[in-house]
């Protein structure tokens, strides 16, 4: 058996054609959406995911723009840098791109930016997503939610058909990707297992799964020989090996056994971008109705 390969630029261009419309209508009130991405200098990663929000973000009409700040700053400094985008009219949607500088505690910067939260972390948004029992929730009350999560979702609801009664496995339970990509799984009623660090078997939870989730940063944690045979699986690791962007897959031992694999890069990456910038618009038509 040979897998399919998921073309997450293919499936993304489909999200931004389905934002085409929101935007004219925002632009013809007068309103251009406007993101600003904070970022530190110097992490090879980050600068990838900061190039490709800018490009797909130039290219549907919204406004972004870049800070860039030393990985030394002062916490101090950089709250007030947020601070000074949060009372921009012109920004209706900030992210924030890890590593954060030396000395700045999560905590603080998921408490910072609620009505501008495009990443979906602060506690409203959070317990909005969470207190949802049905995934069509989403798009309808325009949650923000967390992309990454929102892209595996996307991602399981266009290959897997019925979703109703499969097994669906999730490893990493981050507040950022896998606890909430678990949650929305089950809101379109797979039976989901959230695995961890502190997991006994590993190897035998993925054999059992008709759908692996990967959310680690651990190159090569699955092993192509352990995926049960037609699953479909989705790789959101994203670590840096010699130069090169890779995932948590054994990507060829994958193809042998499962139906669909995501690559890395060009899988889950390119759907949360445009699952970001989703959240973006959703930001901007909120500002609109204050
Ligand atoms: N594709 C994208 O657009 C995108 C976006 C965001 C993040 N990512 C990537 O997604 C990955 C996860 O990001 P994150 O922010 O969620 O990372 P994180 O906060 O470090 O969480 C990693 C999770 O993996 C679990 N884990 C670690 N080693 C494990 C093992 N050997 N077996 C099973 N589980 C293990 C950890 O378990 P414990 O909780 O027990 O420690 C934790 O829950 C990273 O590679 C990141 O770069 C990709």
């Amino acid at each position: 058996m040979s897998a399919k390969i998921f073309d997450g630029r293919a499936f993304s261009e489909k999200i931004y054609e389905s934002l085409k419309d929101r935007i004219k209508k925002l632009k013809a009130r007068g309103i251009v959406p406007g993101l600003a991405i904070f970022s530190t200098q110097g992490a090879l990663e980050a600068e990838s995911f900061v190039r490709s929000k800018i490009r797909d973000s130039e290219k549907i009409g919204i406004m972004c723009r870049s800070v860039k700040l030393s990985p030394s700053i002062r916490p101090q400094t950089y709250t007030r840098a947020i601070a000074d985008a949060l009372k921009d009219k012109k920004i209706h949607a900030l992210i924030l791109i890890k590593p954060f500088p030396v000395g700045m505690d999560i905590k603080e910067l998921e408490s910072l930016t609620p009505e501008k939260d495009a990443e979906g972390l602060s506690p409203a948004h959070f317990g909005r997503l969470f207190g949802a029992r049905d995934f069509n929730e989403i798009k309808e009350k325009r949650l923000i939610v967390p992309a990454t999560a929102l892209a595996i979702a996307e991602i399981v609801k266009k290959l897997v058909f019925p979703l109703k009664g499969k097994k669906a496995l999730v490893i990493g339970r981050s507040n950022i990707v896998g606890n909430p990509a678990a949650h929305l799984l089950t809101m379109m009623d797979l039976t989901v297992t959230l695995a961890h660090s502190k997991t006994r078997d590993l190897k035998k939870e993925v054999g059992q799964s008709d759908i692996v989730v990967s959310a680690v940063g651990s190159p090569g944690l699955i092993q192509g020989s352990w995926i049960k045979k037609g699953s479909i699986v989705i790789d959101a690791g994203t670590s840096v090996v010699q130069g090169k962007l890779t995932g948590d897959v054994d990507f060829n031992g994958a193809l042998k056994k499962a139906a669909w694999v995501t690559p890395v890069p060009g899988g889950v990456g390119p759907v949360t971008t445009a699952c970001l910038l989703r959240n973006v618009v959703f930001l901007a038509e909120r500002a609109l109705q204050k």
